[in-house]
């Protein structure tokens, strides 16, 4: 590159489909001449990527742009300074008036048309894009090249699925994110060969309401979340496929037989319930009762007994009593979490909740949240000792804490840390856990595992 590439820097708040949304920024920039800045400090443009889920993570973006505002003045440097994502979408031009560092905002459905919006703010035009557009914006988007897929390393996400119908009465996405829309099946094969061939082996399918899914098949026919897996998993030098995130209601037979049939399909589900209480079910809209969601995890684990388990939590949603809070311990301990999400409701504007009577007081919210990650932890610490002994494949993916270690992740993403000489990044291989530490797992190469932990010589075979 020449020293007079322009430099992008994209900082990414919140779920990981704005971690994909920020490689595809670079993407749809990378033929404009862009490459990666280090830093905010050393960037022609910056863009804040932001979210919009809870009032933290929406007032983040503000102490940001104010640290930018500081920066420019102390170097005398004027980058471009564009607001991404979900706030972008759900303040749109108030953000201009709020903040005036800002050169450009554009929401999610838009950065296909990010190099036209881009030329348009360095003309000093401040443009606002928070269309939802009618052209398909993945069909104009450009596709990484083969270099930067291999800078992002061995696992990668890729959108399938985007935006919720669902309307939860909490929730900002349907608003931010816009109605459910899914990629043809054909798009999405096309870019998940096109990164297995540059050296991904694991591939996390992402959507707001994953396995709502129901994209357009090559056949003409309308296919499944389950149905693109299975042809997913043909996809040579795929090994391992995620998801994420799913909603009970969408959990269908075919889903739960892909993870029976499917060795690639990691057996590590999130899949959130928010509550174990049936009032507070209903009050957030869910459509699902506690007993229904414990059944559906009791057919996906007869099928797949594999299956670990994650999930996301709201406390102190507007009338939540303490009785709810109980209902919420006791789905826990009955669901069994491998490790979970836990949050403290946050009102947002514009959605239902926000304006019930009942709204929970902020420090027994605080109560309630610590109350309920102590079990989750508990459950967390549980499910990594129970490992211990067991053979588990390891996808490594980046070098080890100390010489000659190397690290990777199990097929429930938890971090493994192992020495196995000869070993690459890239490489699958087949491990025996010999100890957890406070967030990873101790592991041995499998035909070492009888010298490293003898005791398990016999667990082993
Ligand atoms: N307050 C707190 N948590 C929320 N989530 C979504 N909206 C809110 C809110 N208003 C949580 C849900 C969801 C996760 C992505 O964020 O648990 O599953
Ligand atoms: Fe939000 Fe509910 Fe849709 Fe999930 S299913 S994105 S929580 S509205």
């Amino acid at each position: 590159m020449t020293a007079s590439s322009p430099k992008l820097f994209v900082k990414s708040y919140g779920c990981q489909m704005n971690v994909y949304d920020a490689e595809r920024m670079a993407d749809a920039l990378a033929p404009e001449g862009y490459v990666a800045a280090s830093s905010a400090e050393d960037a022609d443009v910056i863009v804040l990527n932001t979210c919009h889920i809870r009032e933290k993570a929406a007032e983040k973006v503000y102490s940001e742009l104010g640290r930018i505002r500081k920066m420019k003045a102390q170097t005398g440097r004027s980058p471009i300074v564009a607001v991404a994502g979900c706030v972008a979408q759900a303040e749109g031009a108030e953000i201009l008036k709020r903040s005036s560092v800002v050169d450009l905002v554009v929401g999610p459905q838009s950065y296909q048309r990010l190099p036209e919006l881009l030329r348009g703010a360095k003309a000093g035009l401040k443009p606002v894009d928070t269309d939802f557009a009618v052209e398909d914006k993945f069909e104009r988007l450009v596709a990484p090249a083969p270099k930067a897929i291999r800078g992002r390393g061995v696992t990668a996400f890729l959108t399938v699925q985007e935006g919720c119908d669902k309307f939860c009465t909490f929730c900002v996405v349907p608003y931010t994110r816009g109605a459910e829309a899914s990629r043809p099946v054909s798009q999405i094969v096309a870019e998940a060969e096109r990164l297995a061939g540059a050296g991904v082996r694991e591939i996390t399918l992402l959507g707001q309401n994953v396995d709502a899914y129901h994209g357009d098949g090559p056949d003409g026919r309308v296919w499944s979340l389950a149905r693109l897996l299975y042809e997913l998993a043909k996809i040579p030098g795929v090994a391992r496929l995620r998801y994420t995130t799913s909603h009970p209601r969408d959990f269908d037979d075919d889903l739960i037989a892909a993870h029976r049939d499917l060795p690639a399909l990691m057996p590590y589900l999130h899949l959130p319930v928010q509550s174990g209480s049936d009032r507070i079910l209903a009050a957030m809209n869910r459509k699902h009762t506690a007993a229904e969601y414990l059944r559906l995890i009791e057919r996906i684990r007869s099928a797949q007994p594999d299956i670990a388990l994650s999930g996301d939590f709201i406390v102190g949603f507007p009338g939540e009593t303490d009785a709810d809070f109980e209902a919420t311990l006791k789905i826990v301990r009955d669901a069994a979490y491998a490790s979970a999400f836990t949050f403290k409701y946050s009102p947002r504007p514009g959605t239902p909740a926000a304006d019930r009577d009942g709204q929970i007081d902020e420090a027994l919210k605080s109560e309630r949240l610590q109350r309920l990650q102590a079990l989750i932890a508990e459950q967390q610490a549980a499910f990594a000792r129970s490992l211990i002994g067991r053979r588990i494949s390891v996808l490594l993916d980046r070098p080890g804490r100390d010489p000659g270690q190397i690290a990777g992740r199990s097929p429930y993403l938890q971090p493994v840390q192992l020495v196995a000489p000869g070993a690459a990044v890239g490489d699958l291989i087949d491990v025996v856990v010999t100890g957890v530490g406070t967030n990873s797992l101790f592991a041995a190469p499998a035909g070492d595992a009888r010298e490293a932990i003898p005791e398990l010589a016999e667990a082993t075979g």
